[in-house]
């Protein structure tokens, strides 16, 4: 059986450019926490097995005060815990701030052996890649790190949104692409208070009933963030990187919080970020196919036998590209099963 990976290189004709693409890891959550917080700092042995990536931020939601604790207290849970599975990653603070240079000195220097990926914020085109990827590259071999740590680039300004493309292929150590809806909003000057999600006013109403005008009419909400994430998940998948939902900030609306991830994962994401416990279980449901799309997936797959031609399944049509999506939902499965 084909798999879906030989439907998304070039044929090996000729001399094809070669088509990189990030080893995949699950990280169907990204995990935040503020390492200089006592109390969230504790809580990192028992949390670290839950999920698949652990990030340690530095930038916005820790105080201008406390961003030398945060950066500090990293070093410190990194040295003194074993991660097994879970990725360790970091979010450094922006590199128009006055703490990027140091964040980059004192993490790579100190645990470069056990970070991931390094998050940038606020990320506005290449320029910004290549500066974090040449100053990684300095304090690695400084450092006698031989596994490159690797970049992902925080999607949240409208300059950054225009340069996507040109973002997710900066250079080899880009992983992936994350949406950051509450920057977002603000650079494009939007009229939202919120952390990601919908808002009431962002909706269309049913035409008028021509026999009753006066009869009440259906409203229904829409998704500010689908052009956006359309978007990133194109410029990520032409580059061989994966793309995820941000953040989702009203930590008590765990149903609109799953709607969102959902959307994400329906147009191609393959994680988000958990802001508190309760949205890692929401994620690890959301981001790991159901149990019926992949057996779904499995009976087309061996319906179509090499792949090519078309089958009725169940009344539905069947053919060589519902095949390669299917090889898609039924990969993934496995690869978070094993
Ligand atoms: C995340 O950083 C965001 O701004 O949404
Ligand atoms: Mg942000």
């Amino acid at each position: 059986m084909r798999s879906a990976k030989d439907f998304f290189r070039p044929l090996a004709v000729g001399a094809p450019a070669p088509v990189r693409e990030v080893p995949f890891r699950p990280s169907r959550m990204i995990h935040f926490f503020d390492p200089g917080n006592e109390k969230m700092a504790a809580k990192v042995p028992s949390i670290a097995p839950q999920v698949d990536v652990l990030l340690g931020n530095l930038e916005d939601a820790v105080q201008a005060d406390r961003k030398e604790a945060a950066r500090n207290g990293l070093v410190q849970i990194a040295k003194a815990t074993e991660f097994g599975d879970t990725q360790l990653w970091t979010r450094i603070n922006s590199l128009d701030s006055p703490w990027a240079l140091d964040d980059l000195l004192t993490l790579v220097t100190e645990i470069g052996d056990k970070l991931d990926v390094i998050m940038v914020p606020k990320v506005e085109g290449a320029e910004d890649i290549h500066y974090v990827d040449r100053l990684l590259a300095q304090l690695e071999a400084k450092a006698g790190i031989t596994r490159p740590i690797l970049v992902h680039a925080i999607l949240e300004t409208a300059t950054g949104v225009a340069n996507v493309e040109e973002i997710a292929g900066a250079s080899p150590r880009m992983q992936g692409i994350s949406l950051g809806p509450a920057d977002l909003a603000a650079s494009r000057r939007m009229k939202t208070t919120r952390v990601g999600g919908g808002h009431p006013g962002y909706l269309v109403r049913e035409d008028p009933n021509p026999s009753d005008s006066d009869a009440p009419r259906a409203t229904f909400q829409q998704d500010l963030w689908h052009y956006t994430i359309a978007r990133m998940v194109d410029a990520c998948a032409a580059h061989g990187i994966l793309p995820y939902y941000g953040p989702f900030g009203d930590i008590r609306d765990t149903l609109a919080c799953e709607d969102q991830f959902r959307n994400a994962f329906l147009l191609g994401c393959v994680g988000a970020w958990s802001l508190h416990p309760v949205q890692i279980a929401i994620a690890k449901k959301v981001f790991s196919p159901a149990p019926a799309d992949v057996a779904w997936a499995r009976k087309v797959i061996d319906a179509m036998g090499d792949g090519t031609g078309a089958v009725m399944i169940d009344g539905k049509m069947q053919d060589d590209a519902t095949y390669k999506q299917c090889l898609v939902v039924s990969e993934l499965a496995d690869t978070l099963a094993a």
